[in-house]
């Protein structure tokens, strides 16, 4: 097999899915500094090294895997960040192995692909998963794809519909099953990670073909200092000792990730005080209030 050359984002002939190469070493950060539940990295990485290498030595009615994660919780808890993380590690344990010396990683705009107009969402969708993924996945190479807001693919066909005609939906919503099913027998090599925000608008026929679900809660006290230590390394002077750390992460308790860092940021922006002067915890908890 000849080597792509790595390294850049390309489109083919369909607007709603960029590609690249994997692995790169400038893309480590979206796993290493991404900071939750280190169980659930392992697992996680785990599951999609065994699905790109294993799969297709089990039989669909034994074992009956899709070749499909989930990742939900709350606005800005990492997971997007996450997947690429996942593409770029498991891309890594594949050289590492000799399993493949390269990964496809495909990013889907999920606002691209559906529409208001009656049939234009199953063409798109059947478009995605019965051309575009395939087409990519054809060129042999273990492929990831990260489909964002997932669910704006597959919404429940039980819950109303906002607008959108509710036969449309639902035949959209076949057409992502049945897409689905294509996929996961016609190519082993593809591997789907789906983020949301709102599990409980998921299709059921949808989650029952999850391998796996994860839950990315907000993080807690101890992630709460990794991300503001993380997010300190930014900057060049920081003086804030560990005691003042550990009473900052407290004070930010139920915010988000990037809540944290963008705290962090309005902290160096908005504080009264020369730019070479050091952080402190002070200007911290001024902007928290
Ligand atoms: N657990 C975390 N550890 C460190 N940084 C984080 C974490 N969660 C979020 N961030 C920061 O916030 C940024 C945005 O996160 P990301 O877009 O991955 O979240 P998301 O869960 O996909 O959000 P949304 O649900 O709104 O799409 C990250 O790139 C990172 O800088
Ligand atoms: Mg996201």
């Amino acid at each position: 097999m000849g080597s792509l050359t790595p390294h850049d984002w390309r489109e083919d002939r369909y607007s709603f899915l960029r590609w690249r190469v994997l692995p790169d070493p400038a893309w480590s950060e979206w796993w290493d500094r991404i900071h939750i539940d280190v169980g659930i990295k392992r697992r996680l990485r785990a599951h999609a090294n065994f699905s790109l290498r294993h799969r297709s030595e089990y039989s669909p009615v034994g074992l009956p895997l899709h070749g499909i994660a989930l990742l939900h919780g709350p606005p800005g808890t990492g997971k997007s960040s996450l997947v690429r993380g996942l593409a770029n590690v498991v891309a890594q344990d594949m050289l590492a192995d000799g399993f493949s010396d390269q990964l496809i990683f495909a990013e889907i705009d999920p606002h691209a692909l559906p529409s208001q107009m009656l049939g234009e969402s199953q063409r798109n969708t059947l478009n995605l998963l019965e051309k575009a993924i395939p087409e990519l996945a054809d060129k042999g190479y273990p492929l990831i794809c990260g489909i964002d807001e997932i669910n704006s693919l597959a919404t429940s066909r039980l819950l109303t519909t906002g607008g959108r005609d509710p036969i449309d939906v639902m035949r959209a919503t076949d057409a992502v099953l049945r897409g689905l099913d294509y996929l996961a027998a016609s190519h082993p090599n593809v591997y789907i990670v789906g983020t949301s925000n709102f599990v409980a608008s998921l299709d059921d026929a949808l989650f029952d073909r999850l391998d796996v679900a994860f839950e990315i809660p907000l993080p807690d006290v101890e992630q709460i200092s990794m991300i503001l230590s993380d997010t300190f390394s930014e900057f060049p002077v920081v003086k804030i000792d560990v005691e003042e750390l550990s009473s900052l992460a407290t004070a930010m308790v139920g915010r988000s990730g990037r809540d944290i860092r963008k705290l962090v940021l309005e902290a160096v922006v908005t504080r009264d005080a020369l730019p070479d002067e050091p952080l402190t915890a002070d200007d911290l908890f001024e902007v928290i209030q």
